[in-house]
Protein backbone atom coordinates (compact mmCIF):
# COMPACT_ATOMS: atom_id res chain seq x y z
CA UNK A 1 0.00 0.00 0.00
CA UNK A 2 1.30 3.51 -0.74
CA UNK A 3 -0.28 6.33 1.23
CA UNK A 4 0.38 10.21 0.71
CA UNK A 5 0.61 12.12 3.74
CA UNK A 6 -0.35 15.78 4.23
CA UNK A 7 2.72 16.67 5.72
CA UNK A 8 4.14 19.80 7.95
CA UNK A 9 7.29 18.81 10.20
CA UNK A 10 5.48 19.02 13.54
CA UNK A 11 5.13 16.17 16.07
CA UNK A 12 1.56 14.32 14.91
CA UNK A 13 2.56 14.26 10.94
CA UNK A 14 5.99 13.02 11.47
CA UNK A 15 4.86 10.23 13.86
CA UNK A 16 2.25 9.04 11.53
CA UNK A 17 5.28 8.57 9.21
CA UNK A 18 6.36 5.28 11.27
CA UNK A 19 2.08 4.57 12.13
CA UNK A 20 1.06 4.31 8.70
CA UNK A 21 4.12 1.61 8.18
CA UNK A 22 4.15 -0.32 11.15
CA UNK A 23 -0.20 0.09 11.81
CA UNK A 24 -1.71 0.23 8.50
CA UNK A 25 0.90 -1.84 6.42
CA UNK A 26 1.82 0.90 4.06
CA UNK A 27 4.87 0.11 2.04
CA UNK A 28 5.52 3.74 0.84
CA UNK A 29 5.04 7.03 2.27
CA UNK A 30 4.71 9.66 0.74
CA UNK A 31 5.41 13.36 2.51
CA UNK A 32 4.27 16.77 0.99
CA UNK A 33 4.22 19.55 2.54
CA UNK A 34 2.29 22.48 0.84
CA UNK A 35 3.48 25.73 1.33
CA UNK A 36 0.85 28.21 2.13
CA UNK A 37 3.32 31.07 3.56
CA UNK A 38 4.25 29.31 7.09
CA UNK A 39 7.27 30.49 8.41
CA UNK A 40 10.43 29.43 6.30
CA UNK A 41 11.93 27.76 9.18
CA UNK A 42 8.60 25.69 9.66
CA UNK A 43 8.97 24.75 5.92
CA UNK A 44 13.00 23.99 6.22
CA UNK A 45 12.21 22.00 9.34
CA UNK A 46 9.67 19.95 7.44
CA UNK A 47 11.67 19.38 4.22
CA UNK A 48 14.35 17.64 6.23
CA UNK A 49 12.61 15.81 7.97
CA UNK A 50 10.14 14.85 5.49
CA UNK A 51 13.00 13.72 3.42
CA UNK A 52 14.49 11.75 6.12
CA UNK A 53 11.69 10.07 7.70
CA UNK A 54 9.22 9.20 4.01
CA UNK A 55 10.03 7.45 0.89
CA UNK A 56 9.05 10.40 -1.15
CA UNK A 57 8.96 14.03 0.08
CA UNK A 58 7.50 16.52 -2.07
CA UNK A 59 7.18 20.29 -1.57
CA UNK A 60 4.67 22.38 -3.55
CA UNK A 61 4.67 25.79 -3.54
CA UNK A 62 0.80 26.76 -3.45
CA UNK A 63 0.98 30.34 -2.50
CA UNK A 64 0.23 32.86 -5.37
CA UNK A 65 -3.01 30.27 -5.35
CA UNK A 66 -3.91 30.54 -2.02
CA UNK A 67 -3.73 34.16 -2.24
CA UNK A 68 -5.62 33.90 -5.77
CA UNK A 69 -8.33 31.45 -5.57
CA UNK A 70 -8.63 31.51 -1.47
CA UNK A 71 -7.52 34.81 -0.07
CA UNK A 72 -9.08 36.89 -2.53
CA UNK A 73 -12.30 35.52 -2.54
CA UNK A 74 -12.34 35.54 0.99
CA UNK A 75 -11.82 39.48 0.97
CA UNK A 76 -14.53 39.79 -1.43
CA UNK A 77 -16.74 38.10 0.92
CA UNK A 78 -15.66 39.77 4.01
CA UNK A 79 -14.86 36.12 5.52
CA UNK A 80 -15.30 36.48 9.40
CA UNK A 81 -17.05 33.19 11.52
CA UNK A 82 -17.42 34.55 15.09
CA UNK A 83 -14.89 37.07 14.45
CA UNK A 84 -12.67 34.56 13.14
CA UNK A 85 -10.73 35.48 10.04
CA UNK A 86 -10.78 31.72 8.60
CA UNK A 87 -7.06 31.50 8.47
CA UNK A 88 -6.56 27.80 8.93
CA UNK A 89 -10.06 27.30 7.28
CA UNK A 90 -9.53 28.55 4.43
CA UNK A 91 -5.85 27.20 3.75
CA UNK A 92 -6.69 23.67 4.64
CA UNK A 93 -8.86 22.56 1.62
CA UNK A 94 -6.17 23.79 -0.48
CA UNK A 95 -3.40 21.50 1.09
CA UNK A 96 -5.99 18.84 0.68
CA UNK A 97 -6.18 19.80 -2.95
CA UNK A 98 -2.61 19.23 -3.35
CA UNK A 99 -1.87 16.31 -1.61
CA UNK A 100 -4.67 14.54 -3.33
CA UNK A 101 -3.22 15.51 -6.70
CA UNK A 102 -0.30 14.06 -5.90
CA UNK A 103 -1.82 10.60 -4.12
CA UNK A 104 -3.44 10.53 -7.88
CA UNK A 105 -0.28 11.60 -9.63
CA UNK A 106 1.86 8.86 -7.62
CA UNK A 107 -0.71 6.14 -8.05
CA UNK A 108 -0.95 5.87 -3.96
CA UNK A 109 -3.99 4.01 -2.38
CA UNK A 110 -4.95 6.37 0.56
CA UNK A 111 -4.21 9.81 2.26
CA UNK A 112 -3.47 10.65 5.17
CA UNK A 113 -3.36 13.33 7.78
CA UNK A 114 -2.29 13.90 11.18
CA UNK A 115 -5.69 15.65 12.93
CA UNK A 116 -6.93 14.56 15.69
CA UNK A 117 -10.42 13.56 16.65
CA UNK A 118 -11.63 16.89 18.56
CA UNK A 119 -11.39 19.95 15.76
CA UNK A 120 -12.33 21.14 12.69
CA UNK A 121 -9.58 20.25 10.30
CA UNK A 122 -10.00 16.51 10.19
CA UNK A 123 -13.44 17.49 8.53
CA UNK A 124 -11.72 19.76 6.12
CA UNK A 125 -9.38 17.40 5.06
CA UNK A 126 -11.77 14.41 4.56
CA UNK A 127 -14.23 16.19 3.09
CA UNK A 128 -12.13 16.91 0.13
CA UNK A 129 -10.03 13.69 -0.17
CA UNK A 130 -13.17 12.00 -0.02
CA UNK A 131 -14.48 14.40 -2.44
CA UNK A 132 -11.93 13.69 -4.87
CA UNK A 133 -12.14 9.88 -4.51
CA UNK A 134 -10.00 8.80 -1.98
CA UNK A 135 -9.66 6.63 1.11
CA UNK A 136 -8.96 8.43 4.20
CA UNK A 137 -6.58 7.32 6.98
CA UNK A 138 -6.29 9.29 10.23
CA UNK A 139 -3.59 7.66 12.18
CA UNK A 140 -3.85 10.30 15.48
CA UNK A 141 -7.82 10.43 15.37
CA UNK A 142 -8.01 6.09 15.10
CA UNK A 143 -5.05 5.20 17.48
CA UNK A 144 -6.06 7.75 20.27
CA UNK A 145 -2.90 8.39 21.06
CA UNK A 146 -2.18 10.73 23.96
CA UNK A 147 0.96 13.07 23.72
CA UNK A 148 2.54 11.32 26.20
CA UNK A 149 2.24 7.96 24.28
CA UNK A 150 3.10 9.88 20.97
CA UNK A 151 6.24 11.58 22.51
CA UNK A 152 7.11 8.28 23.28
CA UNK A 153 6.69 6.79 20.24
CA UNK A 154 8.61 9.80 18.63
CA UNK A 155 11.71 9.06 20.99
CA UNK A 156 11.43 5.25 20.12
CA UNK A 157 11.55 6.43 15.99
CA UNK A 158 14.10 8.60 15.84
CA UNK A 159 12.08 11.62 15.71
CA UNK A 160 13.57 14.63 17.54
CA UNK A 161 10.78 16.66 18.55
CA UNK A 162 11.89 19.74 20.51
CA UNK A 163 8.64 19.81 22.61
CA UNK A 164 9.27 22.82 24.98
CA UNK A 165 7.46 21.93 28.42
CA UNK A 166 7.03 25.82 28.90
CA UNK A 167 5.81 26.72 25.63
CA UNK A 168 3.13 24.02 24.69
CA UNK A 169 1.04 25.70 22.46
CA UNK A 170 -0.32 24.34 19.37
CA UNK A 171 0.43 27.07 16.33
CA UNK A 172 -1.08 27.28 13.04
CA UNK A 173 0.46 29.96 10.24
CA UNK A 174 0.00 30.46 7.08
CA UNK A 175 0.18 33.92 5.03
CA UNK A 176 -3.35 35.25 6.54
CA UNK A 177 -3.30 34.54 10.02
CA UNK A 178 -1.89 32.87 12.86
CA UNK A 179 -4.09 30.72 15.29
CA UNK A 180 -2.21 29.56 18.89
CA UNK A 181 -4.04 27.18 20.91
CA UNK A 182 -3.42 24.62 23.63
CA UNK A 183 -1.86 24.45 26.93
CA UNK A 184 -3.20 27.19 29.61
CA UNK A 185 -4.95 29.28 26.98
CA UNK A 186 -7.44 25.88 27.32
CA UNK A 187 -8.77 28.09 30.24
CA UNK A 188 -10.67 30.58 28.89
CA UNK A 189 -9.83 32.92 31.75
CA UNK A 190 -6.40 32.42 31.51
CA UNK A 191 -4.84 35.71 30.20
CA UNK A 192 -2.64 35.25 27.17
CA UNK A 193 1.25 36.04 27.61
CA UNK A 194 2.74 37.90 25.46
CA UNK A 195 5.35 35.21 24.50
CA UNK A 196 2.35 33.73 22.16
CA UNK A 197 2.38 36.54 19.58
CA UNK A 198 4.91 36.56 17.23
CA UNK A 199 2.80 38.59 14.40
CA UNK A 200 2.16 41.72 16.53
CA UNK A 201 3.37 44.10 18.85
CA UNK A 202 1.08 44.81 22.11
CA UNK A 203 -0.13 48.10 21.52
CA UNK A 204 0.86 49.68 24.69
CA UNK A 205 4.44 48.79 22.46
CA UNK A 206 3.77 50.05 19.33
CA UNK A 207 4.85 53.13 18.10
CA UNK A 208 3.53 56.59 19.58
CA UNK A 209 2.83 58.30 16.14
CA UNK A 210 0.05 56.68 14.00
CA UNK A 211 0.84 55.31 10.69
CA UNK A 212 -1.54 56.65 7.75
CA UNK A 213 -2.12 53.96 4.86
CA UNK A 214 -3.79 54.60 1.40
CA UNK A 215 -5.24 51.04 0.20
CA UNK A 216 -5.96 50.47 -3.45
CA UNK A 217 -9.13 48.02 -4.49
CA UNK A 218 -9.41 46.96 -7.78
CA UNK A 219 -12.87 44.61 -8.14
CA UNK A 220 -12.77 44.18 -4.84
CA UNK A 221 -9.14 42.83 -4.11
CA UNK A 222 -6.61 44.52 -3.14
CA UNK A 223 -3.89 45.31 -5.58
CA UNK A 224 -1.25 48.54 -4.13
CA UNK A 225 -0.55 50.26 -0.77
CA UNK A 226 0.17 54.29 -0.54
CA UNK A 227 0.02 53.82 -4.75
CA UNK A 228 2.38 51.16 -4.92
CA UNK A 229 1.22 48.20 -7.20
CA UNK A 230 2.24 44.83 -5.29
CA UNK A 231 1.57 41.49 -5.93
CA UNK A 232 -0.97 39.87 -3.22
CA UNK A 233 1.62 37.88 -1.30
CA UNK A 234 3.92 40.51 -1.26
CA UNK A 235 0.90 43.35 0.06
CA UNK A 236 0.14 40.46 2.23
CA UNK A 237 3.19 40.33 3.63
CA UNK A 238 4.40 43.87 3.85
CA UNK A 239 0.59 44.70 5.37
CA UNK A 240 1.19 42.02 8.17
CA UNK A 241 4.58 43.92 9.33
CA UNK A 242 2.95 47.38 9.18
CA UNK A 243 -0.04 47.10 10.77
CA UNK A 244 1.30 44.44 13.10
CA UNK A 245 3.73 46.73 14.29
CA UNK A 246 1.18 49.03 15.38
CA UNK A 247 -0.25 46.08 17.37
CA UNK A 248 -3.17 45.42 14.67
CA UNK A 249 -5.11 42.21 14.67
CA UNK A 250 -5.27 40.43 17.86
CA UNK A 251 -8.79 38.11 18.31
CA UNK A 252 -9.27 36.49 21.66
CA UNK A 253 -12.75 33.79 21.04
CA UNK A 254 -14.64 31.59 22.47
CA UNK A 255 -15.41 29.64 18.72
CA UNK A 256 -18.03 27.02 18.04
CA UNK A 257 -16.29 24.58 16.17
CA UNK A 258 -18.04 22.09 13.87
CA UNK A 259 -18.50 19.30 15.97
CA UNK A 260 -20.55 21.88 18.80
CA UNK A 261 -17.28 22.11 20.93
CA UNK A 262 -16.99 25.10 22.17
CA UNK A 263 -12.82 26.17 22.42
CA UNK A 264 -10.79 29.00 23.03
CA UNK A 265 -8.53 30.19 20.16
CA UNK A 266 -6.06 33.40 19.88
CA UNK A 267 -5.37 34.70 16.45
CA UNK A 268 -3.07 37.41 14.93
CA UNK A 269 -3.85 38.67 11.81
CA UNK A 270 -2.81 42.64 11.24
CA UNK A 271 -3.61 42.38 6.81
CA UNK A 272 -6.72 40.61 7.24
CA UNK A 273 -8.22 43.45 10.09
CA UNK A 274 -7.40 46.19 7.84
CA UNK A 275 -8.04 44.56 4.45
CA UNK A 276 -11.67 43.34 5.65
CA UNK A 277 -12.43 46.52 6.97
CA UNK A 278 -11.09 49.14 4.41
CA UNK A 279 -12.95 46.21 2.20
CA UNK A 280 -15.97 46.28 3.77
CA UNK A 281 -15.82 50.20 3.50
CA UNK A 282 -15.83 50.60 0.09
CA UNK A 283 -18.60 48.53 -0.59
CA UNK A 284 -20.79 50.59 1.76
CA UNK A 285 -19.90 53.73 -1.16
CA UNK A 286 -20.41 51.49 -3.75
CA UNK A 287 -23.09 49.00 -3.35
CA UNK A 288 -26.53 49.84 -3.38
CA UNK A 289 -28.50 48.99 0.19
CA UNK A 290 -30.59 46.68 -1.52
CA UNK A 291 -27.30 44.22 -2.48
CA UNK A 292 -25.68 45.27 0.93
CA UNK A 293 -28.29 43.68 3.34
CA UNK A 294 -28.67 40.54 0.69
CA UNK A 295 -24.83 40.35 0.77
CA UNK A 296 -24.53 40.50 4.62
CA UNK A 297 -26.47 36.84 4.43
CA UNK A 298 -24.26 35.35 1.18
CA UNK A 299 -21.27 36.61 3.06
CA UNK A 300 -22.30 34.94 6.60
CA UNK A 301 -23.35 31.64 4.59
CA UNK A 302 -20.09 31.98 2.83
CA UNK A 303 -18.18 31.90 6.02
CA UNK A 304 -20.06 29.35 7.80
CA UNK A 305 -19.41 26.70 4.34
CA UNK A 306 -15.27 27.61 4.53
CA UNK A 307 -15.55 27.09 8.07
CA UNK A 308 -16.41 23.50 7.86
CA UNK A 309 -14.43 23.03 4.89
CA UNK A 310 -17.13 22.34 2.42
CA UNK A 311 -15.43 24.36 -0.77
CA UNK A 312 -16.68 21.52 -2.72
CA UNK A 313 -19.95 22.03 -2.34
CA UNK A 314 -21.69 23.36 -5.01
CA UNK A 315 -23.21 26.50 -2.95
CA UNK A 316 -20.06 27.45 -2.58
CA UNK A 317 -19.38 28.38 -6.71
CA UNK A 318 -22.85 29.56 -5.97
CA UNK A 319 -22.44 32.21 -3.03
CA UNK A 320 -18.76 33.13 -5.38
CA UNK A 321 -20.89 33.78 -8.54
CA UNK A 322 -22.94 36.40 -6.75
CA UNK A 323 -20.59 38.11 -5.08
CA UNK A 324 -18.04 38.23 -7.80
CA UNK A 325 -20.92 39.67 -9.63
CA UNK A 326 -21.25 42.37 -7.16
CA UNK A 327 -17.57 42.92 -6.66
CA UNK A 328 -17.01 44.55 -10.63
CA UNK A 329 -18.19 47.99 -8.67
CA UNK A 330 -15.84 47.62 -5.70
CA UNK A 331 -12.79 49.65 -6.82
CA UNK A 332 -11.21 52.92 -5.46
CA UNK A 333 -8.95 53.87 -2.46
CA UNK A 334 -9.52 53.83 2.02
CA UNK A 335 -7.17 55.61 3.61
CA UNK A 336 -6.94 54.17 7.04
CA UNK A 337 -4.94 54.68 10.86
CA UNK A 338 -2.77 52.70 12.83
CA UNK A 339 -2.67 53.86 16.16
CA UNK A 340 -1.96 51.42 18.95
CA UNK A 341 -3.81 48.54 18.68
CA UNK A 342 -6.51 50.12 16.69
CA UNK A 343 -7.45 50.71 12.82
CA UNK A 344 -9.75 52.98 11.76
CA UNK A 345 -11.07 54.05 8.47
CA UNK A 346 -10.17 57.87 7.79
CA UNK A 347 -11.66 58.62 4.12
CA UNK A 348 -12.53 56.70 0.58
CA UNK A 349 -13.09 57.46 -2.72
CA UNK A 350 -14.14 55.86 -6.26
CA UNK A 351 -15.24 56.07 -9.38
CA UNK A 352 -18.31 53.93 -8.62
CA UNK A 353 -19.08 55.67 -5.84
CA UNK A 354 -23.40 55.89 -5.40
CA UNK A 355 -22.49 59.11 -3.54
CA UNK A 356 -23.44 62.70 -4.69
CA UNK A 357 -22.24 65.14 -2.40
CA UNK A 358 -24.59 68.24 -4.14
CA UNK A 359 -27.39 65.93 -2.94
CA UNK A 360 -26.86 65.07 0.47
CA UNK A 361 -25.04 68.70 2.00
CA UNK A 362 -26.57 71.06 3.87
CA UNK A 363 -25.15 73.45 1.91
CA UNK A 364 -26.72 73.22 -1.34
CA UNK A 365 -30.00 72.91 -2.41
CA UNK A 366 -28.72 69.75 -5.08
CA UNK A 367 -32.07 69.98 -7.49
CA UNK A 368 -33.45 67.78 -4.46
CA UNK A 369 -37.05 69.09 -3.86
CA UNK A 370 -37.98 69.07 -0.43
CA UNK A 371 -41.74 68.41 -1.05
CA UNK A 372 -41.11 65.56 -2.59
CA UNK A 373 -39.85 64.33 0.32
CA UNK A 374 -42.91 65.77 2.32
CA UNK A 375 -45.15 63.47 -0.04
CA UNK A 376 -42.83 60.15 0.70
CA UNK A 377 -43.06 61.11 4.27
CA UNK A 378 -46.87 60.86 4.29
CA UNK A 379 -46.70 57.09 3.32
CA UNK A 380 -43.65 55.92 5.64
CA UNK A 381 -44.46 54.30 8.77
CA UNK A 382 -48.04 54.58 7.28
CA UNK A 383 -49.05 50.97 9.00
CA UNK A 384 -47.50 51.74 11.86
CA UNK A 385 -49.49 55.22 12.39
CA UNK A 386 -52.46 52.42 11.46
CA UNK A 387 -51.99 50.15 14.35
CA UNK A 388 -51.66 53.16 16.97
CA UNK A 389 -53.93 56.10 15.79
CA UNK A 390 -56.81 53.43 13.65
CA UNK A 391 -56.41 56.10 11.08
N1 LIG B 1 -9.94 27.21 15.34
C1 LIG B 1 -9.33 27.43 14.08
C2 LIG B 1 -10.05 26.65 13.02
O1 LIG B 1 -10.75 25.75 13.31
C3 LIG B 1 -7.85 27.18 14.11
C4 LIG B 1 -7.44 25.74 14.09
C5 LIG B 1 -5.95 25.60 14.15
N2 LIG B 1 -5.58 24.28 13.79
C6 LIG B 1 -4.51 23.66 14.25
N3 LIG B 1 -4.33 22.42 13.84
N4 LIG B 1 -3.68 24.18 15.11
O2 LIG B 1 -9.92 26.94 11.87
Amino acid sequence: MKVALAYSGGLDTSVCIPLLKERYGAREVISVVVDVGQPDEDLKRGNERGEKLSDLHVIIDAKAEFVKDYIFPLIKANGDYEGYVLGTAIARPLIAKKVAEVAIKEGANAVAHGCTGKGNDQLRFDAVFRAMGLEVIAPMRELKFVRSEEIEYAKEKGIDVPVKKDTPWSIDENLWSRSIEGGRLEDPSFIPPEEIFAWTKSPEDAPDTPHLLKITFREGVPVALDGKLLDGTELIRKLNEIAGEHGVGRTDIIEDRVLGLKARENYEHPAATVLIKAHRDLEQLVLTRNELRFKEVVDARWSELVYQGLLLDPLYDDLNAFIDSTQKRVSGEVTVKLYKGSMQILGRSSEFALYREDWVSFDSEGGIDPMAADGFSKFHGLQARMCRTGR
